[in-house]
């Protein structure tokens, strides 16, 4: 297969040549929250490999530390302010040792952060990486650097990530930044700033560079992929997702996330259309109450969303479904609750991830809500959500058994060297005996047990 593109260097290659100067001084990131957060730092190591830094996995011979964060749940936060505590022993050890902040909690506390946590030398936002070195040299001289401006048209679209702990099976490749939509619980409107979309070329080019090392796994990346916009509608979505999907019929594609509202047929469509582009979509819910959904300024109802789901069915009827939940929203009633449950039950999620609501500083929630479900109530009602999909994620695997499924080869399961890992196309992990495949095949395994959790299957031909 022959690419138009030209002449680069691999991560490894960079990370490589890095390494080969004794001289240069070293950098060790640590990520926290989101895939986009994932896909962020591995800018940041372009942006500081440029710069003349090589990368450590190692925190203690580091001579720049950056912990990227996560701000969507209190909890996030106070994970990361513990973490900087425990780092404080190796600040006072090591003179001259550089600490700064990058992400999400770095951007929503700003200057503040500096005073609050003075292990800090840095705090960078998500749009200003392109300037971590200056920073760092400004933090070298004793000063605190900051820089938390938020770009409208940043997209970081021509750096090429340095993947460090990459399978070079599956990457992610982000396709737009920040959002707009402003659901009245969340904070990332705040600390991604507005919505922009990346020039396709830009994507189109990283994604064939990717391939060309031999990864198999596209996830292109964006807060709400389905307001991908490029040049007044000249590219949406569905035009992006198609253009990925030519590139290499044996390359997957896969993405996220998907907006109820924005969803359109067209994606469903185009998905259908092409076996490469992977059977499963996250569609985050939040509420199966039309009460809540109002308040948390979704902009779509239970009855809008259900007809979303039967839509999906009705193109991809082997399509899994999965969501994201918020238990004890403001004003929640068990009534909205339950409402809750028995959407869960009609969409049948193959997966879910849930949450207790977290009221975050500045938000239109905190602003105009009382954040008034108890703890205890807001814990009973998350358990039993958690409950519900235990079940429907053991019923949807289930169906499953003795099915054969095209996986695709990760890395070694955690138990034991003799078994590889892969996901279906239905983005489900299926374990099974290694016998002579390699990661980063294809290879068929049929189901023959299954848990809520993973599938486990053998090898056939
Ligand atoms: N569109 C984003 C959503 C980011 S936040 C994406 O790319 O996935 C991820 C999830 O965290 C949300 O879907 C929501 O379920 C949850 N969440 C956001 N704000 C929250 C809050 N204040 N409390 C609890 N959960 C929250
Ligand atoms: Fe947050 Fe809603 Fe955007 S959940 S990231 S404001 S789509």
């Amino acid at each position: 297969m022959i690419f138009d593109i030209k002449e680069y260097k691999t991560s490894k290659e960079r990370i490589a040549e890095a390494a080969n100067n004794p001289d240069a001084p070293k950098l060790y990131v640590e990520t926290y929250g989101c895939q986009m957060n994932v896909s962020d730092s591995e800018v940041v190591n372009s942006v500081m490999i440029d710069a003349g830094y090589a990368l450590t996995d190692d925190v203690n011979e580091a001579d720049v530390i950056f912990i990227n964060t996560c701000a969507v749940r209190d909890n996030a936060e106070q994970r990361i302010r513990n973490r900087l505590q425990a780092l404080n022993a190796l600040k006072k050890k090591k003179k001259g040792l550089i600490i700064g902040m990058l992400g999400c909690m770095a951007e929503r506390l700003k200057e503040k952060l500096v005073r609050e946590e003075q292990i800090l030398d840095i705090v960078a936002g998500p749009d200003a990486y392109r300037t971590l070195p200056q920073l760092v040299k400004q933090a070298e001289t004793g000063q605190k650097a900051v820089n938390v401006l938020l770009s409208r048209d940043e997209t970081y679209a021509e750096i090429s990530p340095v993947r460090k702990d990459a399978n070079n099976v599956t990457a992610f490749v982000s396709i737009t930044r920040g959002c707009d939509n402003m659901c009245a619980f969340c904070v990332v409107p705040f600390t991604r700033g507005r919505e922009r979309s990346r020039n396709p070329e830009s994507i189109l080019r990283e994604v064939k560079e990717i391939i060309s090392e031999g990864y198999k796994e596209v996830t292109l990346l964006g807060q709400n992929v389905d307001k991908y916009n490029w040049n007044n509608g000249e590219v949406n979505f569905a035009g992006l997702l198609r253009m990925t999907a030519e590139i290499n019929p044996d390359v997957r594609i896969r993405f996220s996330t998907s907006y109820p509202q924005d969803f359109t047929d067209e994606v469903i469509k185009t998905m259908a259309e092409y076996d490469n582009i992977c059977k499963y979509i996250h569609l985050p819910v939040q509420s199966g109450s039309d009460a809540m959904l109002d308040k948390m300024k979704r902009g779509y109802t239970r009855d809008w969303y259900l007809n979303r789901i039967r839509t999906i069915k009705k193109y991809i009827p082997d399509c899994a479904i999965s969501t994201d939940i918020i238990s004890g929203f403001c004003g929640e009633t068990e009534q909205d609750h339950k409402d809750t449950l028995s959407l869960m039950e009609e969409v049948s999620y193959d997966f879910a991830y849930m949450f207790m609501y977290s009221e975050r500083p500045n938000t239109y929630a905190a602003r105009n809500y009382k954040d008034d479900t108890d703890t205890e109530t807001k814990k009973r009602r998350l358990n039993e959500v958690i409950a519900l999909q235990q079940k429907l994620s053991l019923k949807s695997n289930e169906k499953d058994r003795g099915k054969i499924f095209e996986v695709l080869v990760e890395g070694y399961s955690k138990r034991s060297d003799k078994q590889l890992f892969g996901r279906n196309s239905q983005n489900k992990v299926i374990i099974f005996d290694k016998k002579d495949a390699k990661i980063g095949d294809y290879v068929n395994v049929k189901v023959n047990s299954v848990t809520s959790a993973t599938l486990l299957g053998e090898i056939v031909k």
